[in-house]
């Protein structure tokens, strides 16, 4: 087997965003554009000769091949071994886990995540380093800076690679190892959960109704759920993962996530409903005519997390994104734990999780995890959320309503304009910057601003500092807004309004969240002026 050197020039746009380098998937297949981002990756990595890498992603359009190319590329640069899921997929925890059980040196997940796939919709990459987590932004800014100065890249000529075979292969001078993409991470889970009371709450007759939206949880889901819990066959649905999951959305959220909210609000509703996205990082909990916001669920875990076997010790401290509410910074304080306040983008929790000053971490995007591994986790969080119901016997309702006597309900809605014009999107922004320094003690739609300023995050373990994270203001009686701009988006920019408002009064905490942020709603549109900037007169998306 021969490897080719092939030149190349750089390709414009290489940037890695939130989460990776996401495009069109018609864009990475145009010739070279793959190609140079992994060499760019590789390169970025200091070179991967002698490196053992993981392997694998949510089976979208284009995995495969890309895959294969990836495969080819790892050997030709040197690679000692590549970790391959078999058919090509891991879901994005589960590559993180794989990367940590096996001290690899790192790994490429091929997902856009939530966004959907298909040749005419997206297509990612990402590179997670030998903690299991996504690329700090030291490591990512080499990444970029390759690409905008790559000359050549190698890959080995090969025919077929297979994929589908259990065992080791190999590739020129390079091992492919193919495994079961679920059996390590179904056995950390086991190793976390107290899969006995779990199976016992199934057999009482509690009912769950598991939507994996055609997307990679489904295999996981199954493998968990049912045959190991042993929820009734058909707990899981959607559950084989589609090129295209199915020409769906793939994000669990009470938009896209529309059938399960309706079966969950229906007649004859499940005990507990949920969600993962495209890679199986993300998540949605429902109950029984509760819908619980990420931000909620983050700080009941928090709460509660030490019911379940796997953090029966207690916590270290909760990490949350800063656009995420305060609802878990609340009970971190009732129970003396740190709480933390990061950059949106889990890669900003690693540090905290290495250095064991944060057990749990959550955003407001439908994300929580812990340091099981690296990333966000949907199945664990739904684990977790069954193994505390479990303990305590009570329904989802019950626990929220539980929580927010307790602590106060903070009350959170997200607004996205999506595919805005990307020079209004900038122009708003710009125009809020502008006025940061005169906002406080102004009264705007009513409400005075206590604060206002641009989120900049001193990362306490290393020292870095990140800026330009978002614009938050702040008003009297507690409410908050933030503007933000996606980093995840592959058209235009979406703007992110992110409202939310503290309520304690105990005859007040079961309100429609539009109409308790109301006033910090009309608060945001005035101060931005998102009807003028954007042409757009409602939100495309609420959450
Ligand atoms: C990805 C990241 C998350 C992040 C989310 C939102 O899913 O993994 O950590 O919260 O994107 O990103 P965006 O920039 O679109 O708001
Ligand atoms: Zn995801």
């Amino acid at each position: 087997m021969t490897t080719q050197i092939v030149s190349t020039s750089p390709i414009e746009g290489q940037k890695p965003g939130t989460s990776g380098l996401r495009k069109k998937t018609k864009v990475f297949m145009q010739p070279h554009y793959l190609e140079n981002y992994v060499q760019a990756i590789f390169d970025g990595i200091d070179g991967i000769a002698g490196k053992t890498l993981v392997v694998g992603g949510d089976g979208r359009y284009f995995n495969d091949k890309a895959i294969g190319t990836i495969l080819r590329m790892a050997a030709a640069n040197g690679a000692a071994k590549c970790i391959v899921g078999q058919g090509g997929l891991l879901s994005t925890p589960a590559a993180s886990n794989l990367i940590r059980k096996r001290g690899a040196d790192g790994g490429l997940i091929l997902s856009a995540s939530h966004n959907p796939g298909g040749p005419d919709e997206d297509f990612g990459l990402k590179y997670n380093g030998p903690n299991g987590g996504p690329a700090n932004e030291a490591v990512t800014e080499k990444i970029f800076a390759r690409t905008k100065a790559i000359e050549a890249y190698k890959i080995t000529e090969a025919g077929h690679i297979d994929l589908e075979t259990i065992g080791t292969a190999s590739l020129a001078d390079m091992a492919i190892e193919i495994v079961d993409p679920v059996a390590d991470y179904a056995e950390l889970m086991e190793s976390l959960f107290d899969f006995a009371a779990i199976s016992q709450l199934f057999e009482s007759g509690f009912t769950v109704c598991f939507d994996a939206m055609h997307a990679i949880t489904g295999p996981y889901a199954k493998a968990i759920l049912e045959d190991r819990l042993g929820a009734p066959a058909g707990t899981v649905r959607n559950g084989t993962p589609l090129p295209d999951f199915g020409g769906g959305h793939p994000d669990p959220n009470p938009v896209w996530a529309k059938e399960l909210m309706q079966t969950m609000y229906g007649d004859d509703a499940p005990d507990f409903g949920a969600a993962s996205d495209g890679d199986g990082d993300r998540n949605m909990i429902v109950g029984s005519h509760c819908y619980v916001s990420p931000s909620d669920s983050l700080a009941v875990l928090t709460d509660l997390a030490h019911r379940a076997p796997g953090y029966a010790t207690g916590l270290a401290g909760v990490a949350r994104s800063m656009p995420t509410s305060a609802a878990a910074d609340r009970v971190a304080e009732a129970k003396g734990i740190a709480a933390f306040e990061t950059p949106t983008g889990w890669k900003f929790f690693g540090n905290l999780l290495d250095a064991g000053r944060a057990t749990i971490c959550g955003e407001e995007s439908a994300g929580t995890g812990s340091n099981h591994v690296r990333e966000k986790d949907g199945l664990w969080a739904v684990l977790l959320w069954l193994n505390i119901l479990a303990v305590t016997q009570k329904s989802v309702l019950q626990t929220m309503a539980d929580h927010w006597k307790k602590y106060g309900r903070n009350y959170y809605s997200r607004h996205d304009y999506e595919a805005v014009d990307a020079d209004a999107a900038n122009g708003l922004m710009d125009a809020l910057r502008g006025q940061l320094d005169t906002l406080a003690g102004q009264e705007i739609a009513g409400l005075k601003v206590t604060s206002a300023d641009e989120f900049s995050y001193n990362d306490p373990v290393d020292g870095s500092v990140s800026t330009g994270q978002g614009i938050r203001i702040g008003f009297e009686g507690g409410g908050r807004v933030v503007f933000r701009l996606s980093g995840t988006g592959t058209a235009g920019a979406t703007l992110r309004v992110y409202l939310e408002r503290l309520e304690t009064r105990p005859d007040h905490l079961d309100h429609d969240p539009q109409t308790a942020l109301a006033p910090i709603i009309a608060a945001a549109q005035e101060v931005a002026d998102i009807h003028g900037r954007t042409g757009r007169g409602a939100p495309d998306v609420i959450t």
